[in-house]
């Protein structure tokens, strides 16, 4: 038994294995929060848990609205009878795990907190790192993760038979955020994923190890240095505000990615070479989309949009000038303050998808 509070940063323990052989594991009287059409698509699943007694196994329907008050409230309201050393245990993707995060953050003022990621995205990003949020809605409009903490989860479980069930799409998208941690993270793991594409599984260790490797040096967010997660993110976000959350957010980040190599190129920061090598591994690999996608949503916007939607995002600073990290050689990365006459100049040929 650990002496931290539950909650606090420690190195995760992953377990690999089938959901069913996994969930034979837990303590019995457990919370479970559970993504809906995961618990329709996998019938062994909720079986599996009430095998150990829990004390309330709550469904959720996943995806953004998930992440509201109301189904913290939920979860709090079936929790409230969980020990303080009881467990809550969150299966499901990004959504259901930032909301269970909270919850297990708030009862009893910090629950052991279990994570079954069951999207690809969840499995190598969301459920490692101790962040869990929820959106609130601010005279009429949502604002995403406002209300946040740092909860670190005991246990990651990661069940390959769940993941059978993601459509293409939600396997590229969480395969463009483990691609970002290798080109920004590891040179040489980059050189053989480009030489031979990972399997899934393969993936998911190496995306989880350099996250928590990260993670690991600033636990809390305190340093700057997990920055460079946001890699792509700064017109990743861009994208995502103009297509109002039509384009994913893992494809959103691919075309951030490839709009930051040509800020990185522009400005001396990113060698040609190394520009060109991530374009292509990301076209190849987890298959970013197009660049006449990223044209079409920014046609639709003006400059001062753009210079509107990166002030929301926190990512301006008092000249405009954007806090961004850029790529400067395969597994490096500098944050730079680009004035923002850097991106106008890309301006023309982002709006014509070619590559400036
Ligand atoms: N906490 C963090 O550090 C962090 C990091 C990145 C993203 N996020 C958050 O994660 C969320 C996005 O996560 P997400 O992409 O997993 O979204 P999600 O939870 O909405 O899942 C996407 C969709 O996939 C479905 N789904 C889940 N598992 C499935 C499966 N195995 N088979 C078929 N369908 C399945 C869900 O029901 C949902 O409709 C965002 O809210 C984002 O803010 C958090
Ligand atoms: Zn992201």
């Amino acid at each position: 038994m650990s002496l931290l509070p539950s909650g606090a940063y420690r190195p995760p323990a992953d377990r690999w294995g089938t959901f069913t052989r996994l969930a034979a594991r837990l303590p019995e009287g457990c919370v479970a929060v559970v993504d809906r059409t995961v618990a329709r698509l996998h019938p062994a699943l909720i079986p599996a848990l009430k095998a150990r007694a829990p004390r309330a196994i709550i469904q959720l329907v996943g995806g953004e609205r998930a992440k509201s008050l109301a189904s913290l409230e939920k979860v709090l309201a079936n929790g409230v009878n969980l020990p303080r050393s009881g467990t809550l245990v969150a299966v499901g993707g990004g959504t259901v795990g930032d909301v269970a995060t909270v919850a297990a953050h708030l009862l009893k003022r910090g629950v052991r907190l279990v994570q079954v990621p069951t999207t690809l995205l969840a499995a190598v990003d969301s459920s490692l790192g101790g962040k869990g949020a929820v959106d609130l809605t601010v005279r009429g409009r949502v604002v995403k993760n406002p209300a946040g903490v740092f909860h670190y989860a005991e246990e990651g479980w990661l069940c390959q038979d769940l993941f059978a069930t993601l459509s293409p799409q939600q396997i590229r998208e969480g395969s463009i955020e483990a691609w970002k941690m290798v080109a920004t993270l590891d040179a040489g793991l980059f050189k053989r994923y480009v030489r031979a594409p990972p399997t899934m599984e393969k993936l998911v260790r190496d995306a989880r190890r350099l996250k928590e490797s990260v993670c690991a040096r600033d636990p809390y967010e305190l340093t700057g240095l997990r920055r460079v997660l946001n890699f792509g993110h700064t017109f990743g976000h861009v994208l995502e505000s103009l297509s109002s959350f039509q384009l994913s957010h893992g494809d959103a980040v691919g075309l951030g990615m490839l709009m930051a190599l040509d800020v990185g190129r522009h400005l001396g920061a990113t060698p040609g070479l190394v520009a060109a090598e991530v374009e292509a591994a990301l076209q190849q690999g987890p298959g970013v989309l197009d660049r006449a996608h990223a044209a079409r949503l920014l046609r639709r916007a003006s400059q001062r949009d753009v210079v509107a939607l990166l002030n929301a995002d926190k990512k301006a600073g008092a000249r405009g000038e954007l806090r961004m990290v850029l790529l400067t050689a395969l597994g490096a990365t500098d944050v730079r303050d680009v004035a923002s006459a850097t991106w106008r100049e890309l301006w023309p040929a982002w709006t014509e998808g070619v590559r400036p």
